[in-house]
């Protein structure tokens, strides 16, 4: 009976589409189901659904990649809604017979949710069941997850009836007192690699490098670059103070490339020992320099890029526990204001609605990161019982009065299933009531605010959150929010919002605010190991600099497995040789006129991408080779139609 039920649905959706007939009539289809009905189980429903999705990829008839997509988000729907379970395997199976995707790309996509391995099947069901596969949301995921349609036009919608309207003044930022500053630490992208092997490849093929299931399949062993390598101690750790391990034979495997050194490479993860090395310069900083850091902004990721099947819930926790752990230990009482990273949750990147029947999933990370929290002084009682019930958000007054409000970004993130359902709506998550109300009350007493999250606006956001969140800012800046922090791209970087009445132009008149996106921990892919710290202007919080600190990490490579020196690389306020007023914030205006500079010259390209990078071995020439051309874009966009706009003018110029 249900089957029948399915089998209907699936027919008039068919037919409701305006493709023409499909290769298979629907007389072969009540054939399928007649042959089935006689001994009717999940492997008849099953086999019947893998092979009308295999028959729709394999249909002689012209229908785009696009409708193909859309028609399959509605063939899974009408599974979806009856027999939820079965979803994960028609898909797994689909896409294995048609080749879709790799097998492995195949099984983290479509195959059920386990606790050993990231795949998120269960996940793509639950978004099936709720989603509109014909309207916005259909497109929106057949062009971000399987890119099979082009993007559909961003709805035009506002979220301005939740605010007052913006008063005369709240176009002004007060003005610092210029005279005395506090220090705030901010950290970002630790991603600890748990397998890190020393000896083992890195310089691999495929997958995650320096793990022992990482290898080169081009390397040829007679053919292997001797390298001038020593640093090969295995177990190296450091806690007070740095032990060296024992030392590897890592050139003995001829089947290495490069093998993995103590300290880390370009193309892995960190090991803690990376880790515990960056936090120890910072704590060993603060006491030669005297400097106290009043509280650290920690914007997200802890879990490594291993692959998803390696990904395990295990992994995922132990990782958070041993990176705030490791940043505990060397920060004693500095209080610790974390975001979740897109890779900080089980399985990556997915984060439900509180209130959609799907919150038991995921709130095992928000009650272990409340406790946490807690534990370790960083949140009071209040604070961590908001974090533990209300997980897309919360927000922390600071000793000094500032507020900080913490977002997670896996709301807007692109790979996020929850994500594509209702997504012509502006708020399925109450992220942005709960960011508003907040920021409608400090604008009343008059209270500046930061807020922190992981993945910044303008890439792998989704483009109606990124739209909503621009206009949130542009209404409470630069009075009320004082500065915006993301990690995420593992570069130093930062955006600028441009919103004038009536046009977007990236003039210095339409400035209204930034956003400083942090360099990392990791030195995944191809950058120096790096932090920075803010000095901040004691009443306003504006920042006044940020003083960016890394190690050449190639350095390491040959120095007998000594410990990594850290330096002052540069300061944002020196660093660009811009006249600026002394007693001026580094605000909006500032990174304007940066982002100009980096527009009009190759030098200051050159200039922001060492920056960007750390002065790896890595960083292009922008000079000679095409990796420059699209700084701009990034720098001057907040969103990502702004980035895709910009983006296509620079093309079209080409
Ligand atoms: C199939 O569709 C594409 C794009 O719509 C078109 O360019 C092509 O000519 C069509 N091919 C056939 C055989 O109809
Ligand atoms: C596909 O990948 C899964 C998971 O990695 C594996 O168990 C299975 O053997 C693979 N199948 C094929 C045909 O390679
Ligand atoms: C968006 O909607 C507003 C108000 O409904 C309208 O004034 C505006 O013209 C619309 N913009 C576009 C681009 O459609
Ligand atoms: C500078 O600091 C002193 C003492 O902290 C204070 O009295 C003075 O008002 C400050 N100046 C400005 C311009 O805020
Ligand atoms: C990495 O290995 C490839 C061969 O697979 C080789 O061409 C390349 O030069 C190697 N890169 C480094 C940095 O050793
Ligand atoms: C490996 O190196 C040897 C010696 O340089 C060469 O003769 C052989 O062709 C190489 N094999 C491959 C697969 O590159
Ligand atoms: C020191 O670090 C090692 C490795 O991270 C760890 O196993 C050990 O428990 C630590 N010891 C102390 C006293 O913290
Ligand atoms: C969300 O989608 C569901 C199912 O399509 C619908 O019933 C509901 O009204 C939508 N909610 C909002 C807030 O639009
Ligand atoms: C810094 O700017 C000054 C004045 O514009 C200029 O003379 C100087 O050459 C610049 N220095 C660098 C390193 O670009
Ligand atoms: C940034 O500071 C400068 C100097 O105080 C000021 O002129 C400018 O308006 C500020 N920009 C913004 C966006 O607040
Ligand atoms: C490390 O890389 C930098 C940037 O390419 C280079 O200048 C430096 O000489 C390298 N150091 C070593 C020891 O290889
Ligand atoms: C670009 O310039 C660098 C440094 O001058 C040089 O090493 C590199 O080979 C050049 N690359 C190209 C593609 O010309």
């Amino acid at each position: 009976m249900l089957f029948g039920l399915v089998f209907c649905t699936v027919i008039a959706l068919l037919k409701g589409l305006a493709l023409g007939s499909l290769a298979i009539s629907d007389s072969q289809l009540l054939g399928d189901v007649l042959d089935a009905s006689d001994n009717f189980n999940d492997e008849s429903v099953v086999k019947a659904f893998v092979d009308e999705l295999v028959a729709l990829s394999h249909s002689s008839k012209n229908i785009s990649a696009c409708d193909q997509c859309v028609t399959r988000l509605a063939v899974g729907k009408s599974l979806a809604l009856l027999r939820p379970e079965l979803v994960p395997r028609v898909f797994t199976k689909w896409c294995q017979i048609t080749k879709y995707m790799t097998n492995s790309t195949c099984v983290s996509t479509f195959a059920r949710n386990t606790v050993k391995s990231s795949y998120t099947g269960t996940n793509f069901a639950d978004m099936l069941s709720l989603m509109d596969p014909f309207g916005y949301d259909g497109q929106l995921y057949c062009c971000y997850k399987e890119s099979a349609c082009s993007k559909p036009k961003t709805p035009n919608v506002t979220l301005s009836h939740m605010w007052p309207a913006k008063q005369a003044k709240h176009s002004v930022a007060p003005v610092p007192s210029a005279n005395d500053t506090f220090n705030v630490l901010h950290l970002s992208d630790f991603h600890i690699e748990l397998d890190y092997t020393v000896g083992a490849e890195a310089n691999c093929s495929a997958s995650m490098c320096c793990t022992p299931h990482s290898s080169n399949t081009f390397a040829n062993i007679t053919s292997h670059p001797q390298q001038a390598w020593n640093s090969f101690y295995d177990s190296s750790y450091m806690n007070d103070t740095f032990v060296k391990g024992s030392s590897v034979d890592a050139f003995k495997n001829g089947s290495i490339w490069s093998p993995a050194t103590t300290f880390g490479n370009y193309k892995c993860d960190a090991p803690e020992v990376l880790i515990n090395s960056s936090m120890n310069s910072i704590a060993q900083y603060s006491s030669d320099n005297n400097i106290d850091f009043e509280f650290a902004i920690f914007t997200g990721d802890m879990v490594d890029h291993d692959e998803f099947s390696l990904t395990s819930y295990k992994m995922t926790v132990e990782s958070e526990e041993l990176v705030f752990r490791d940043i505990k230990n060397k920060l004693g009482d500095v209080p610790v204001y974390a975001v979740m990273g897109n890779h900080d949750n089980f399985p990556y990147g997915e984060l439900a609605q509180e209130n959609h029947g799907f919150l038991n999933y995921f709130s095992y990370n928000a009650e272990l990161m409340a406790d946490l929290w807690e534990d370790y002084g960083w949140l009071g009682p209040k604070e961590s019982q908001y974090a533990r019930k209300h997980y897309t958000g919360f927000s922390v007054e600071t000793t000094m009065g500032l507020k900080v409000i913490s977002l997670n970004s896996n709301v807007w993130y692109k790979k996020n299933h929850y994500a594509y359902w209702n997504s012509t709506q502006p708020d399925t998550f109450g992220q942005f009531e709960f960011l508003i109300d907040e920021l409608v009350a400090s604008e009343k007493i008059d209270q500046r605010v930061w807020i922190i999250a992981h993945i910044p606006f303008s890439s792998d956001a989704l483009p109606l959150p990124a739209k909503m969140f621009a206009e949130v800012v542009a209404r409470f800046s630069p009075y009320t929010i004082a500065n915006i922090f993301f990690g995420h791209t593992h570069l130093d970087q930062f955006e600028i919002l441009y919103s004038g009445p009536g046009n977007d132009a990236k003039t210095i008149e339409n400035v209204v605010a930034s956003s400083w996106i942090s360099q990392a921990v990791t030195p995944w892919v191809n950058n120096n190991p790096s932090w920075r710290y803010y000095t901040v202007d004691k009443e306003t919080f504006s920042v006044m600099n940020a003083y960016n600190f890394y190690t050449k990490l190639n350095e390491t490579f040959a120095n007998n497995g000594a410990e990594p020196v850290w330096e002052l690389e540069y300061s944002s306020r020196e660093g660009y040789n811009i006249t600026w007023p002394e007693t001026a914030p580094l605000n909006a205006t500032y990174w304007h006129t940066v982002a100009s500079k980096v527009n009009e010259s190759v030098e200051y390209n050159q200039m922001y991408e060492n920056y960007a990078m750390r002065f790896s071995p890595y960083v292009p020439n922008c000079a000679n080779s095409t990796s420059c051309d699209l700084n701009y874009c990034f720098l001057t966009s907040f969103t990502v139609d702004q980035y895709d706009d910009c983006v296509a003018s620079v093309k079209s110029k080409k």
